[in-house]
């Protein structure tokens, strides 16, 4: 997760128009790399609104799960196989900086094949962290493997500050020297004692983040670490049963309650990523603007449990057809999930941790609930300042007003094309909904904020039978 994007603004393409998915997922490897020239140069999404959708489509590998699964192969001094992983531009840059500080991978497809043998804990490249928040994970494996870590902070993003004070806290509770010099955040065990020491923490906030790098940190520690107000996504659950599989001693993931009992080493596995709930959500919004009734696998229900009932709430049916098969990391069960639209109509939300309603599904919603009868509040509670899709679906006609951190909707009959340009990941999803539920035609620039979370968007929607197409301006 980086959701910085400055650094993404600065990226040129020297490509023909309008190229196919596959070329666009070679040129992802490039992405990382090159400064861009002008925005003109950009490429843009043009999407013919009113589409109807039909059939099936396939939900890939959690981008949030994978990341951290990623990082956490440096608790292994092993082979690690990851399969399900989604090809995204934050994988590469994890690999990029996975690679860095001399981690072997090697891709095939959606596996990852990771082997952690030989690092060096100080090589985690500023330019590629800064660009890729979830980079700074590393830092709990590294630290309890080793001994010593060297990450550069993060930094904020566009849609919040993103402090880690969280982190930091907790590895010190557990005995590591931490201190932040120019940009670098550099912990050490000091003394005598060469492992991270158990410890009860207590988080003042839920942070995703902080609760996997402490419980990646205890995995290794000596004595048992326990994580009180701990963060309960799907995804922390996910990278506890990776660790599981590795050998850890983990309990109560998924509660706000978590113990770690340490170990001495970590083995080597063969593990398969959750499937993205917020890809997931992102189709199931798809199905409900446009009218359309569509199915998606493979998913895991119960991670979707807040998006469905506020679809519920909105007027339409999302039904679990039944096992799908593939089992997921703890022995998971996935199903297919069936939407059906109904006439809708205004509701609440407020995002909150999880098992409350997800601040990645706040803006496609708030472009549903645009054109929702009656009214609709949305409070976003968890990152400071993640409305600013609100302008850009504006311009296309939304009433929306927004005052501190909500957003009060006016649901309209219908919106109508217009430019839009997307400010974040999921703030670009909600403006490729609305183009595709609006009159006429839509234009999303910006589009490096979609490439980072969305594997094959376009080709998937292409073959549920939307009408849109990236063009490359030539140069
Ligand atoms: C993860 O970010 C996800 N990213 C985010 O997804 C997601 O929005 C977020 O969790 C909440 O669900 C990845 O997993 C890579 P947090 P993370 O730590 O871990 C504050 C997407 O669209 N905080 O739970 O960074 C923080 O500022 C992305 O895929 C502190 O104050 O989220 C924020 O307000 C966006 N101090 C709140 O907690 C800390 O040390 C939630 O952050 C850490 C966090």
């Amino acid at each position: 997760m980086t959701e910085s994007v400055s650094h993404l603004d600065l990226i040129p393409i020297k490509l023909l128009v309008n190229i196919r998915e596959d070329k666009a997922i070679n040129s992802i490897s490039n992405l990382t790399q090159t400064p861009a020239t002008t925005e003109e140069s950009q490429p843009i999404l043009e999407i013919w609104g009113r589409a109807s959708l039909q059939g099936e489509v396939q939900i890939s590998g959690a981008k949030n799960s994978a990341l951290v699964l990623m990082a956490g192969s440096i608790l292994c001094p092993g082979d690690i196989r990851l399969r399900n992983v989604p090809n995204l531009v934050d994988i590469k840059r994890m690999e990029q900086i996975l690679t860095a500080l001399g981690v072997k991978i090697q891709q095939h497809g959606n596996i990852l094949d990771i082997d952690a043998r030989d690092i060096n804990p100080t090589k985690a490249p500023y330019d590629v962290v800064s660009q890729l928040r979830a980079s700074f994970f590393v830092i709990g494996p590294l630290l309890t493997r080793l001994g010593t870590a060297r990450v550069p902070l993060p930094g904020g993003c566009a849609i919040g500050t993103r402090p880690i004070d969280l982190h930091v806290r907790g590895l010190q509770a557990m005995g590591a020297n931490v201190r932040i010099e120019s940009g670098i955040v550099h912990a050490h065990l000091t003394g005598k004692k060469r492992r991270l020491q158990g410890a009860n923490i207590y988080l003042d906030y839920p942070s995703v983040g902080a609760t996997e790098t402490i419980l990646m940190a205890a995995t290794l520690a000596e004595g048992e670490t326990k994580i009180e107000n701990a963060a309960q996504e799907p995804e922390i659950v996910d990278l506890a049963n990776c660790c599981c599989q590795m050998g850890a001693k983990i309990k109560g993931a998924g509660t706000n309650t978590i113990i770690i009992s340490g170990v001495d080493r970590l083995n080597s596995i063969d593990y398969n990523v959750i499937p993205d709930r917020i890809e997931a959500g992102t189709f199931l919004v798809a199905g409900a603007i446009t009218g359309s009734e569509i199915s998606l696998s493979p998913v895991i229900p119960e991670h979707l449990a807040p998006v469905i009932a506020k679809l519920n709430e909105i007027g339409c049916q999302v039904v679990v057809e039944g096992n799908e098969g593939t089992m997921f990391g703890g022995n998971i069960q996935s199903s297919r999930l069936r939407i059906i639209p109904g006439e809708l109509k205004g509701t609440d939300i407020e995002t909150l941790p999880y098992p409350g309603f997800p601040t990645d599904m706040q803006a496609q919603f708030t472009a549903l609930l645009s054109i929702s009868e009656g009214n609709s509040v949305i409070s976003e509670t968890v990152f400071e300042n993640r409305l600013r899709h609100v302008a850009e679906l504006q311009r296309m006609g939304a009433n929306i007003r927004v005052k501190g951190h909500h957003a009060i909707v006016r649901g309209v009959r219908s919106l109508s094309g217009a430019p839009v340009m997307a400010t974040d990941l999921r703030a670009s999803a909600a403006l490729v909904l609305a183009g595709l539920a609006a009159e006429g035609k839509t234009t999303v620039r910006g589009l490096h904020h979609l490439d980072r979370g969305y594997e094959n968007l376009e080709t998937k929607f292409r073959d549920l039978g939307a009408n849109l197409q990236r063009i490359i301006p030539a140069s």
